[in-house]
């Protein structure tokens, strides 16, 4: 939420007077004293203050979710139930989005908020953000996978991947098992990837996303609110430039 927005809706005065408590240096965020109203703030992330007061006033929320398959990561869907219509009554809020999207039959983490700016930052190539994914694949993944992967893999229409990290888990000719890292995210970029060794993808499900891990106990379909370790987490993707 923009700081002018946050203050005059926890109270603080009119966008007049904060305007006034901008501009003689009384508005803090994380200690930095700020002068620009439109600024992106989140008082879950970052200790904001004025005339040393803590302001407590959040309307962020931030969900990670085990997308079951058959569900689209997208705000709406004419067709399919998405992962906002999974989030209950109480829940719900105005804005909900999930960052990033899953291919339909994918599972996995995601992570939804409605914390506009946050997203947009965290999928940003610029941050070389980590996704690892478990993946099955109908066919033999050879000795010389991991190098091929780690190479940067080029798609037919001439696309070049970033070095991506395979570790196979099992190997056979009717099915093979492993994980993938990769730091960007192209469309449909893990399927094609498999794809340009010789391989399909029969099972997809992202298992991290730049730091956060799926756990095992969390059900397809399910999801939980945020630790406020990791909303602290959060913040490195969060703050650009005080
Ligand atoms: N790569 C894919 O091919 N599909 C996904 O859903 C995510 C990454």
């Amino acid at each position: 939420m923009r700081l002018d927005k946050l203050l005059t809706t926890a109270g603080i005065g009119s966008r007049n007077d904060i305007k006034k408590l901008l501009k003689s240096h009384q508005v803090k965020v994380d200690g930095v004293v700020i002068t620009t109203a439109n600024l992106n703030v989140d008082t879950n992330l970052q200790n904001i203050t004025v005339s040393g007061k803590e302001i407590n006033h959040t309307s962020e929320v931030y969900y990670v979710m085990n997308k079951p398959a058959g569900v689209v990561s997208a705000r709406t869907d004419k067709e399919h139930q998405t992962v906002i219509d999974l989030i209950s009554e109480d829940d719900y809020r105005e804005g909900l989005y999930p960052l990033g999207r899953l291919d339909r039959d994918t599972e996995g983490l995601v992570i939804i908020t409605n914390n506009g700016p946050l997203g947009f930052r965290m999928l940003h190539p610029k941050h070389h953000v980590d996704k690892t994914y478990y993946v099955e694949v109908n066919d033999k993944l050879r000795a010389d996978a991991p190098v091929f992967f780690e190479k940067g893999i080029v798609f037919l229409d001439g696309t070049t991947c970033k070095p991506a990290r395979l570790e196979i888990i099992s190997s056979s000719s009717e099915k093979s098992c492993a994980t993938v890292t990769i730091s960007e995210g192209k469309f449909h970029q893990v399927k094609k990837m498999f794809l340009a060794y010789g391989v399909k993808v029969i099972y997809l499900k992202r298992i991290s996303f730049g730091g956060f891990r799926l756990e095992e106990d969390l059900p397809a379909g399910s999801y939980r609110t945020l630790t406020p370790k990791e909303k602290q987490l959060l913040k490195s993707y969060f703050i650009e430039k005080l």
